[in-house]
Order: structure tokens, then C-alpha cells, then sequence
């Protein structure tokens, strides 16, 4: 059977950070706002698609007409997706899913000392675990500090993605936010296209229009 979306079909946008707590009032977490995300929920929202936002905790006012899922750390993340992926035709992670939580969620604050040494474990990687899903169109995003098209490419082929999108961060260039962007786009029949200078606004825009254009192959 050929998997591809045929609109109206139903899409899971996973967008923001996912926090990890290390005790009562205090969390390991990274620089996600969230804008992609809802720029894409948005945007399929206005294409005539159901969308699902499922979001790590930002500050941002979800689209209008998404259904709205508000997570927190990436286990809930991972039990959302679950919920929600037999119901999907396609899922969009742009979520920043923090690939280490705290060993140990201490249950009172942590007193300070001299010294404090976190062990960290590995959280599950979502896209990975749902990379054998051939009937769902499955596309990522990848943020590299160096080696962004070798490293890209491999996350595309190692989580059996359609499309992945990656953003650079230098000290020159920071991905995070709003403002224009540098993006790499690599699909998995082997095509890779560059767009500089575009908005997130315009980067969701081009990737709910693949979706549509994908489902036609
Ligand atoms: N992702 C995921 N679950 C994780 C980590 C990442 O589903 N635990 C997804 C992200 O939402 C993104 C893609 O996988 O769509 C790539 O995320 P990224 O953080 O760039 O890559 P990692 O696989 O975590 O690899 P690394 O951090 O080692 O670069």
C-alpha cells in the first residue's frame, strides 16, 4: 500500500523542548521556543489538514483550530505520540526532545554543597522507535553544531525518515526563534535541496505543501 497523505488527513506536530526535572524546582532542559512548530501546526491547519500539536512547555499561543496536547518531558512525550499515531497519516517532530532526563528525580530540593554530580540516562528516541511505521509519512529535524549535511543525512536514513530539515548553530548563525534561517532540506529518495534567509513562517509553508505533493508519488 502506498502511504502518502491525501488531505484531509490528520498530522501529529511535535514542537518545543521537553524538560527533564532534577528536583522539585529545577529541570534540564535546552533553547527551544517552539516557533517552528506552531508555524507548521499553523500552516496545516490553513492547508485543511487535522492537526494535533503535542507541545513541550513554551510560551507560545497554539494555532487556532489544532487539537492541543501540552507535554513536559520526553516519556510524555513518547506516550502522547503513542496515543495519538494510529490516528495519524503523517507525524512532523520539530519538538527538541532532550535525549538525557536526570537518573533520579529527587523529591525535595536539593540543598546546596561544595559539588553535585547529575547522572543522567538516555531518554527514548521517539522517531527511532516508530522509524519501522512505513504506512506513516515521518519527517524530522536535526540541529548540528558542525558536520550539519553528513550528520543530517545520517539521522534521515537511521530513523527511516521522508524528510528531514536541519538547522546549523555557529556563533554566527542561531537557529533558535524567529528571524530568518539557513536550512538544508534531504529527502529520502536522495534529493536535498538549500533555502537561505527564510522564516519559519515560509519553512512550514514549504513543508506542508510537500506533504501534499508527496502523497501524490
Ligand atoms: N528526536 C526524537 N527523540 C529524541 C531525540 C530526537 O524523536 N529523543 C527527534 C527530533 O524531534 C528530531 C530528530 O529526532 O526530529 C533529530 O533530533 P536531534 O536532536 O537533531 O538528533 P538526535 O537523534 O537526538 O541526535 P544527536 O542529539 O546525537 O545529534
Amino acid at each position: 500500500m502506498d502511504k502518502r497523505l491525501i488531505a484531509p488527513g490528520r498530522i501529529i506536530v511535535t514542537a518545543g523542548p521537553t524538560i527533564e526535572p532534577i528536583d522539585p524546582v529545577r529541570y534540564i532542559s535546552n533553547y527551544s521556543t517552539g516557533t517552528m512548530g506552531y508555524e507548521i501546526a499553523a500552516s496545516g491547519v490553513a492547508h485543511g489538514y487535522d492537526v494535533v500539536l503535542i507541545s513541550g512547555p513554551v510560551s507560545l499561543i497554539p494555532p487556532e483550530g489544532v487539537s492541543f496536547q501540552r507535554v513536559t518531558t520526553a516519556g510524555e512525550m513518547k506516550a502522547k505520540v503513542t496515543e495519538e499515531l494510529d490516528k495519524c497519516d503523517c507525524i512532523i517532530m520539530s519538538a527538541a526532545v532532550c535525549d538525557f532526563s536526570p537518573e533520579k528525580k529527587e523529591e525535595q530540593k536539593i540543598k546546596k554543597k561544595e559539588k553535585l554530580v547529575l547522572t543522567l540516562k538516555k531518554n527514548p528516541d521517539i522517531l527511532k522507535e516508530i522509524s519501522t511505521r512505513e504506512d506513516i509519512l515521518k519527517i524530522g529535524f536535526a540541529l548540528e553544531t558542525e558536520n550539519e549535511r553528513a550528520n543530517g543525512k545520517k539521522k534521515l536514513k537511521e530513523k527511516n525518515l521522508d524528510l528531514i530539515v536541519v538547522n546549523i548553530k555557529t556563533p554566527e548563525k542561531d537557529p533558535f526563534g524567529e528571524g530568518e534561517k539557513d536550512f538544508l532540506f534531504f529527502y529520502k529518495d536522495g534529493g536535498e535541496k538549500e533555502i537561505k534567509k527564510a522564516t519559519k513562517r515560509q519553512i512550514a509553508e514549504i513543508i506542508i505543501n510537500e506533504i501534499g505533493e508527496m502523497h501524490k508519488k
